[in-house]
């Protein structure tokens, strides 16, 4: 009996000698996975630090390209000056107003930069005719959305900015250009576009009118809601602060 009690015993110790080597193998094995597990984060976080860079770097390009694109249509137009960046910027903080995700869409600013990309194909006696335009003028003045739709069509980049570059005279009612399209129909990039687009030409002096000041401004675009425009967007129009717009205005003058 005693034999057998010390051979137990001392098979139990084995027993527990072995299962601590194991257990410390363990250890050793889960040490080495761990710090496996950490290098591997590390490259993940390292590789999202660069391809973030890589994407901010691509936008600023994309941007840059953007801009050099109106600069060139802008340059032939004294009176507009740097309408393009200020009804971007306007545009921008109304579909923030609306509520609409920018992050999903960042090419939407692109669309609201290059909005009349077209007008290159506008001869300059029309541009920039003082007076009324005749019907045969208008017909070609009206063809910039398409003109400058087929510019960028291509460009993959632009995504739904390119709406915004075709559709930006459509409206509401239907009675826009240059496809008639009617209500939620138009994209809504441009159905908040038209309302930036408007309160800028309304605030900017022209040879022929004064500038408008921002309270008549935003009288005469709320005549337009329902047939001009969007009342959703007019509606989120009126909760942009005067203050807001007039920074902008001030801003980039
Ligand atoms: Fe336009």
């Amino acid at each position: 009996m005693m034999a057998m009690g010390v051979s137990t015993e001392d098979q139990l110790r084995e027993r527990i000698a072995a299962l601590d080597a194991e257990l410390g193998e363990r250890r050793r094995e889960a040490e080495v996975k761990e710090r496996q597990l950490e290098r591997y984060a590390a490259d993940l976080r390292e590789t999202f630090k660069e391809e973030r860079t890589r994407a901010q770097e691509l936008r600023r390009s994309y941007m840059l390209t953007v801009r050099a694109l109106a600069s060139a249509v802008e340059a032939r137009d004294a009176y507009t000056g740097r309408h393009a960046e200020r009804v971007a910027a306007y545009g921008l903080k109304l579909a923030e107003a609306y509520g609409m995700r920018l992050a999903d869409h960042p090419e939407i600013e692109f669309g609201f930069i290059l909005h009349d990309a077209g007008k290159v194909a506008v001869p300059d006696a029309i541009l920039f005719k003082p007076g009324p335009l005749t019907t045969a003028e208008r017909l070609i003045m009206q063809q910039h959305p398409v003109t400058g739709w087929e510019i960028v069509r291509d460009i993959e980049f632009l995504g739904a900015a390119r709406d915004v570059i075709r559709h930006h005279h459509e409206r509401w009612d239907g009675t826009g250009y240059p496809d008639g399209l009617a209500g939620d129909a138009i994209p809504l990039s441009a159905r908040i576009f038209a309302v930036a687009d408007t309160f800028d030409a309304l605030t900017t002096n022209r040879p022929y009118r004064q500038a408008s000041t921002t309270a008549s401004a935003r009288d005469i675009i709320q005549q337009g809601v329902g047939t001009h425009f969007d009342p959703a967007v007019i509606e989120a129009f009126a909760t942009l602060p005067d203050a807001v717009l007039e920074r902008i205005r001030l801003e980039i003058g």
